[in-house]
């Protein structure tokens, strides 16, 4: 079953042809970040009239990779779209989009979760011949229960999936997303965004035009969220106080450079860059503990056969590492998606979308307009 997913939630606009939920026939991805460098951040009205110019192109470049992959349109399926939570504005675009293609091609609309997308993310692979059959197996036999923490910008979740479509939500943010955390905290540094990678990079490998070596994790202590206060026994994340610890790092480290070099203005700016590697390397440290952390207690109660993360953090390659370490001895198999799916993209909601179908395909037969509603669901 060939199924088109659009995904338009927030700073992508994204189109993808997915076989049997797994399959990645073409993913293409319009990211808005140059636009958003400008502004060190999402501004919602500016997304959503980038996914107005953006969506057409995109949807075209798909049908056309598709078809030199030998996909003609009229083999397609199904049409799935991201439907909640998201920015509203962009929700629409993606949405009456998807409404237009469902009732011109005569073809079943299946709206999902965007979070429920970064759950499936795990498994999709562009892989032909024997190893997209070996993957099919793999998903179709996935071991439940699966608990999976799945890390963006806008969510931060931890799930226990204990079939496909079957989840209970154990924990989430009570304020900000480590992603949001990692854009906040890049802003304040002068950093680019988004956040996480920018982080990840002067943390992995100082800033080597200036001569700074890579950071180090231990130089700066940062409290750990929530593990002292009534939530330290829960699921719960929070993030807003090691941000503020940060700022007050910031704002120290810069009067101490001004005091330093009163009359150097570069001088002083080089003294404040030279420790951003050590910071960026603790406060990467200190949040990706604290989710392995919650992770791992949750693991000890649920017993999950299987681990994942997912979402645009799951990219982040010391979270990876620390959670290979932290399950090394545990028999549980861990997973995290390919890099070009942690983030947001198209393929993730037809994989989803598939599942959704094949349990129960007349439910989508007369359901031909999907409106994103404006009330956050999961
Ligand atoms: O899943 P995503 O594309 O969008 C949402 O659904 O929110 O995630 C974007 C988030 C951003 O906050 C970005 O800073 C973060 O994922 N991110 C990373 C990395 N790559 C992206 N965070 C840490 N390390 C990374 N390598
Ligand atoms: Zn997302």
């Amino acid at each position: 079953m060939l199924i088109l997913g659009i995904e338009s939630t927030c700073d992508e606009t994204a189109c993808a042809i997915v076989e049997n939920g797994t399959r990645v026939v073409c993913n293409v991805i319009y990211s808005q970040i140059a636009e958003h460098i400008k502004t060190g951040g999402v501004v919602p009205e500016v997304a959503s009239r980038k996914h107005i110019e953006a969506i057409i192109p995109v949807l075209k470049e798909t049908l056309a990779q598709a078809e030199k992959k030998g996909i003609k349109r009229d083999m397609i399926d199904a049409i799935a779209v991201a439907r909640n939570p998201g920015l509203l504005g962009c929700l629409l675009v993606g949405n009456n989009t998807a409404t237009a293609l469902s009732l011109s091609m005569n073809l079943p609309l299946i709206p999902v979760n965007h979070i429920e997308g970064h759950l499936y993310a795990s498994w999709l692979t562009e892989d032909g011949g024997q190893a997209a059959a070996e993957f099919d197996e793999d998903f179709e036999s996935a071991k439940f229960p699966i608990l999976i923490l799945t890390v963006s910008g806008g969510h931060n979740n931890l799930v226990l999936m204990k079939n496909h479509g079957v989840y209970e939500l154990l924990g989430e943010t009570l304020d900000d997303s480590a992603g949001e955390a990692f854009d906040k905290v890049a802003r304040m540094m002068g950093l680019s965004y988004p956040g996480g990678p920018a982080i990840q990079n002067l943390a992995k490998d100082g800033n080597t035009e200036n001569g700074f070596k890579k950071g180090d994790e231990k130089a700066f202590k940062l409290p750990k969220p929530m593990s002292k206060n009534e939530h330290s026994s829960d699921f719960n994340y929070s993030f807003s106080g090691l941000k503020t610890a940060v700022r007050t790092i910031i704002i120290k480290l810069k009067e101490e450079a001004r005091i330093k070099f009163p009359n150097y203005e570069a001088e002083a700016a080089k003294y404040f860059n030279s420790k951003l590697p050590d910071l960026c390397a603790s406060f990467e440290h200190t949040i990706c503990e604290n989710l392995l952390s919650k992770l791992e207690k949750a693991s000890l109660i649920c017993n999950p056969k299987e681990i994942h993360i997912a979402g645009g953090v799951s990219a982040n390659l010391r979270l990876r590492s620390m959670l290979e370490k932290t399950f090394s001895n545990s028999g549980v198999i861990i997973k995290y998606p390919k890099i070009a799916y942690c983030t947001d993209n198209a393929a993730m909601i037809a994989s989803v979308a598939y599942f959704r179908y094949i349990k129960n395909p007349a439910k989508y037969q007369s359901n031909r307009i999907s409106i994103p509603s404006v009330e956050k669901d999961l």
